[in-house]
């Protein structure tokens, strides 16, 4: 390389060398830029050393949108590439921070062509690599290695070695090109070897075959179109792929096969699995239009399948209410928890679990009860594995409320005991704040609305409050049992009342 950029007539430089990585030119051109070395007063040396994979961080401390550029366009064969490189991070660092907008800038176009040709390579080298088994050495390793002859017009390898290495992770493999190996053990870190010939590799195992059959089979005669195959299968790989001796012979009997295809009877329908089966939600719609309209199944159908509202997406299912249709009392909590969301049942988490206990302890069974949820979606926030509980907000309280009133509607309770901030905003249409209202009773339509703490609040709050929390909670259920009277624990099966849930 000569000292004033591309121009043979200058004089010599100052020798830069530096080794053949992405990493290395990285490291070389800090060193001068941090020595005020201008493009021009530099002659990058031929590389030297040993290749190494190329890591994501490799351009680390480069400007933003320069490095990825860079780190492609490094592996491009040009003479150029590396001076040129130096010359664009120059003016980056010295006045020019927008440079890499001006596509008609000679060097950022350049870095653009270099960058799109390499990586278009890497993809196909991706594509394209085809391994073949080695016979083993006499008295060499025992487990089978797999070997790929491969020509890249550019030095995509070490900018591939984490895509092989996490793709054949457990094999041992080398891939080789006339410039340089790589090879991985089946663990550890891949490593680089000087350059091969296609003499080193195997040549025609099992796998060639199979290539063979695999690329007779997907091949359409009916679609052919040579432009556009050649355009995805560049001619110059077709002497390193098996499938590719194939083509003439595909292209050849192609017009012949179309019209013979052509010319065939149809097709009876031999390969058919049987009639098509009917959606999820078809044959949730379908249950449901047999139900009583208005009954407590056919909500149950009609809300699973909701949308009203963005929580039904990441929720694995609609949380709707459970418990008898003649139930006297409603329990209204927040929303379905991640026990609930999973089981498609509500209170059956750790909530649950305290409010059976307080329930049984004021002499009411939880079967006799209807109990239900504002919102029948679980609001969450995922962390790692976990997925953290969020309170809804008014828009899902008000998506959801069509399905409290019609559930109300069709139990209509004696007394309705709201858990929490969130079932009595839905059901008083208000906030209220909750610790004014131990004891006080307000009208839902026909039913008595008392308002309690919920029972997760027992879990989360601190010894001292849970205690007075507790209290209220179990005041109100008390409070609830005595309003609906002796029908609140209802009576054996055969001698319920009329009323029937569809
Ligand atoms: N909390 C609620 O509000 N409802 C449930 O179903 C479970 C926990």
């Amino acid at each position: 390389m000569q000292g004033s950029l591309f121009s043979a007539a200058a004089p010599a430089g100052r020798p830069w060398p530096a080794g053949p990585n992405f990493a290395d030119w990285v490291a070389a051109a800090d060193v001068a830029l941090a020595a005020g070395h201008a493009p021009e007063s530099l002659d990058w040396q031929p590389a030297k050393g040993a290749w190494r994979e190329q890591r994501r961080g490799d351009g680390a401390g480069l400007p933003p949108g320069f490095a990825r550029y860079a780190a492609a366009a490094h592996a491009h064969v040009g003479a150029e590439v590396r001076p040129r490189l130096y010359r664009l991070l120059w003016r980056l660092r010295h006045g020019e921070p927008g440079l890499l907008d001006l596509a008609a800038d000679p060097d950022v176009a350049m870095l653009r062509r270099w960058e799109r040709a390499v990586r278009r390579e890497a993809h196909k080298t991706k594509a394209f690599v085809r391994f073949r088994e080695a016979a083993p050495e006499v008295g060499g390793e025992a487990r089978p290695r797999y070997v790929a002859w491969f020509e890249p017009e550019h030095r995509v390898l070490p900018t591939l070695a984490g895509f092989f290495r996490r793709r054949y992770a457990t094999l041992a493999w080398s891939i080789l090109t006339p410039e340089l190996a790589m090879h991985y053990e089946g663990e550890g870190a891949v490593w680089f070897g000087p350059g091969a010939s296609a003499a080193d590799a195997p040549r025609g195992d099992a796998f060639e075959e199979a290539w063979r059959v695999y690329y007779r089979n997907i091949f359409n005669p009916a679609r052919l179109k040579i432009a556009a195959m050649c355009a995805e299968m560049p001619r110059k790989y077709w002497k390193n792929l098996p499938e590719a001796a194939e083509i003439p012979g595909l292209i050849r009997a192609a017009e012949a096969r179309t019209q013979a295809m052509l010319d065939a009877p149809a097709a009876t329908p031999a390969l058919h699995c049987g009639p098509r089966p009917e959606s999820p939600g078809g044959a949730l719609q379908r249950e449901a239009a047999a139900l009583r309209p208005g009954s407590l199944p056919r909500l149950a159908r009609e809300a699973a399948r909701c949308q009203a509202c963005p929580l039904a997406g990441p929720a694995t299912q609609t949380v709707f209410g459970e418990g008898p249709a003649q139930a006297r009392i409603v329990l209204v909590g927040e929303q379905p928890g991640d026990a609930e969301d999973l089981a498609g049942r509500p209170f059956v988490g750790p909530a649950g679990q305290l409010l059976e206990g307080l329930l049984a302890e004021v002499g009411l069974a939880r079967e006799a009860l209807y109990l239900t949820n504002a919102v029948k979606h679980f609001r969450y926030r995922p962390q790692g594995k976990r997925r953290l509980h969020q309170n809804p907000e008014r828009a899902h309280i008000e998506a959801c409320r069509p399905w409290l009133e019609n559930e109300l509607a069709a139990i209509a309770p004696t007394v309705i005991v709201a858990l929490g901030a969130t079932a009595c905003e839905a059901l008083l249409g208000r906030r209220v704040a909750l610790a004014d209202s131990a004891g006080q009773r307000y009208r839902y339509g026909a039913a008595t609305l008392l308002l309690a703490p919920h029972p997760a609040a027992l879990l989360r709050a601190p010894a001292g409050q849970a205690t007075a929390l507790r209290a209220r909670l179990c005041d109100s259920l008390a409070l609830a049992a005595r309003l609906a009277g002796p029908e609140a624990t209802p009576p054996t099966t055969d001698q319920r009342p009329e009323r029937r849930a569809d």
